[in-house]
């Protein structure tokens, strides 16, 4: 890897706490009033982004963290917990956002995200910073790679359902967020400015949960 690249990459840990902010601001803004239009771009976009991310995790970030510690029961249920998003998503594309079946999905998708983030920056995320130190900022650049080749087939459908889920503002911020390896790479945003301070962000987290309709 070119050094100079590497020591300027933000640290994996850093990405996939972004991705997470990225799909509960997401969430947030999901009511049952809101109307389909907004409904179907905030689904469409958050399925997106899911699925980026968990493939992401498991081709980069899972892989590495494995090799460093060995069996562990959270990683080991994070790729099944991957599935159950998946299929969730699956059954969402085949809805339309005035089903009645619509936020009730929506609503169980998010509660297997809620849960997965939760282990993720609980357990994985800390035991990555402990164990993967030199390597967060080469893995931090791989993910970004990889990321940028995922995202360029669906580039106008991940703009134009952004700026139809988010205040304009927020929209550039989340647009870049998703591109935001690059933005990063280059020094233009400081990644820890972009992360919440981690016991804000579990009680965050544990709100979301309860303010789930069951
Ligand atoms: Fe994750
Ligand atoms: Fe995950």
């Amino acid at each position: 890897m070119n050094m100079s690249l590497g020591k300027l990459s933000p640290r994996i840990t850093s990405m996939i706490h972004m991705d997470h902010s990225h799909v509960l601001a997401l969430s947030r803004r999901y009511h049952p009033d809101t109307s389909p239009d907004k409904k179907l771009a905030l689904v469409t976009n958050a399925c997106l982004a899911l699925e980026i991310h968990a493939q992401l995790e498991e081709e980069i970030f899972y892989p590495a963290l494995r090799a460093a510690t060995g069996a562990d029961p959270v990683l080991d249920k994070s790729v099944p917990e991957h599935n159950e998003m998946r299929q969730l998503i699956s059954r969402l594309r085949h809805l339309e956002p005035e089903d009645a079946a619509y936020d009730s999905t929506f609503m169980d998708l998010m509660r297997v995200v809620l849960h997965h983030v939760a282990d993720e920056e609980t357990t994985l995320l800390p035991q990555a910073e402990r164990m993967l130190g030199n390597q967060l900022r080469e893995l931090g650049q791989q993910m970004t790679k990889r990321r940028l080749q995922l995202l360029r087939p669906h580039a106008v459908e991940v703009a134009k359902t952004t700026v139809q889920s988010f205040p304009i503002a927020s929209a550039i911020t989340a647009v870049t967020a998703l591109l935001f390896g690059s933005l990063l790479m280059k020094g233009l945003i400081p990644s820890d400015s972009l992360i919440e301070r981690p016991t804000r962000r579990l009680t965050r987290l544990t709100r979301s949960l309860r303010r789930l309709p069951t």
